[in-house]
């Protein structure tokens, strides 16, 4: 029989990925799933649609209704919806908190009930445990999966999403051992790729280069980052997904990054030589209060366990980025105000 898979979040930046990415590698029936808070109903998404294995469903997953309209029975399940991008954290923590917590225990909910012999994938995020990098500077960087979860300062509206994240891993780990079902925790780092959103530093700085903004400004210029390009991280995630060495209890928590610490500057200069064109004057900004100056996540694991690493260099992965966005420069995206964080 047809697999069946369910991808929330299934009109934003990794879900849409995803999608194409199973399209082409699977002959499942997908389910796609996201109330268009930040997702768009771009050319993109309906041309996939167009695909008679692939349906989409418009709704809310903090209203406990809409779960009667998820159906049942799904092989595998990704839960991507949550509210990203650090602008958002900023003007909004209530809602993130609120958005992101309520998916996830509605969910959980949800899955354990109807979907008796599925596998769920669950993405958190490298914030997570950003705040113990900022909080006691002695993490080891490259920062394995086990190190603590901290939330670094509960006044900064920039740690309710981490908050929400790792609250995330505690109901997925614990709903897991106490209901026996099979998932896995994933903690992106940083990916990036055409069709992100406006509100990410690569999307940013392409929009910046392409509209040849003069003195050009860089936000947290020496802050460092891994940069992993998208169709590396969707296929990471299905191998994760589809190894049984993922299948046992507890659940196990992994990174998808590469090893490689790019400062934003680097970043900057990297897309200034993609794009071919160079500002005369730079204007180097702090980067807001509770960044973190290092992150880079220790990617071995992942190696260990189904033998990936990512293939796309990031010259590569910049390139196909910034044509994306040079041919893309609407920043009318819906819920997001244009702002210049890492
Ligand atoms: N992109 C990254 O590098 C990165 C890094 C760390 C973690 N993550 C996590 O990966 C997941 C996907 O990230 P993304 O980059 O694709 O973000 P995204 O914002 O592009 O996609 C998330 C989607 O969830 C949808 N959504 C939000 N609230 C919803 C709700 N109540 N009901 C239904 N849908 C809802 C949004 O409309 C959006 O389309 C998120 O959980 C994010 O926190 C991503």
């Amino acid at each position: 029989m047809r697999q069946k898979i369910l991808i929330t979040g299934g009109a934003g930046f990794i879900g849409y990925h995803l999608a194409r990415y199973l399209l082409g590698t699977t002959t499942a029936k997908i389910v796609l799933v996201d109330n268009l808070f930040r997702g768009r109903m771009d050319g993109a998404l309906k041309e996939l649609l167009k695909n008679h294995r692939v349906t989409f469903l418009n709704l809310d997953l903090t209203d406990a209704r809409a779960y009667l309209r998820l159906g049942s029975g799904y092989d595998h399940v990704y839960h991507l919806a949550a509210v990203n991008g650090t602008g958002i954290f900023y003007d909004m923590p209530h809602e993130v908190m609120r958005i992101n917590t309520a998916t996830v225990l509605y969910f959980l909910e949800w899955f354990r009930k109807k979907n008796s012999c599925g596998k769920i994938l669950f993405t958190s995020s490298n914030e997570a445990y950003a705040g113990g990098l900022s909080s006691f500077g002695q993490l080891p960087i490259p920062t394995p999966e086990n190190v603590p979860l901290v939330i670094a300062d509960t006044y900064n509206p920039r740690w309710t999403y981490a908050g929400t994240k790792a609250l995330g891993e505690l109901f997925m780990i614990h709903c897991a051992q106490m209901y026996k079902f099979r998932g896995v925790i994933v903690r992106p780092h940083n990916f990036y790729g055409p069709r992100a959103g406006y509100n990410h530093v690569i999307p940013e700085l392409s929009l910046r280069i392409a509209a040849r903004v003069e003195p050009f400004p860089i936000y947290g210029a020496t802050d460092t980052r891994s940069f992993c390009y998208i169709d590396d991280a969707v296929r990471a995630m299905v191998l994760l997904m589809e190894s049984t060495k993922t299948d046992g209890l507890p659940i196990e928590t992994v990174h998808i990054g590469v090893n490689e610490e790019t400062p934003i500057r680097d970043l900057a200069e990297k897309l200034f030589e993609v794009a071919g064109w160079k500002p005369k004057k730079l204007q180097i900004h702090d980067a807001p209060q509770g960044s973190v100056a290092r992150r880079l996540g220790d990617v071995q694991k992942i190696k260990n366990l189904v033998g990936w690493v990512g293939e796309v260099s990031l010259h590569e992965g910049l390139k196909r980025t910034y044509e994306w966005y040079a041919e893309h420069p609407d920043t009318a995206m819906k819920g997001e105000k244009i702002k210049v964080f890492v």
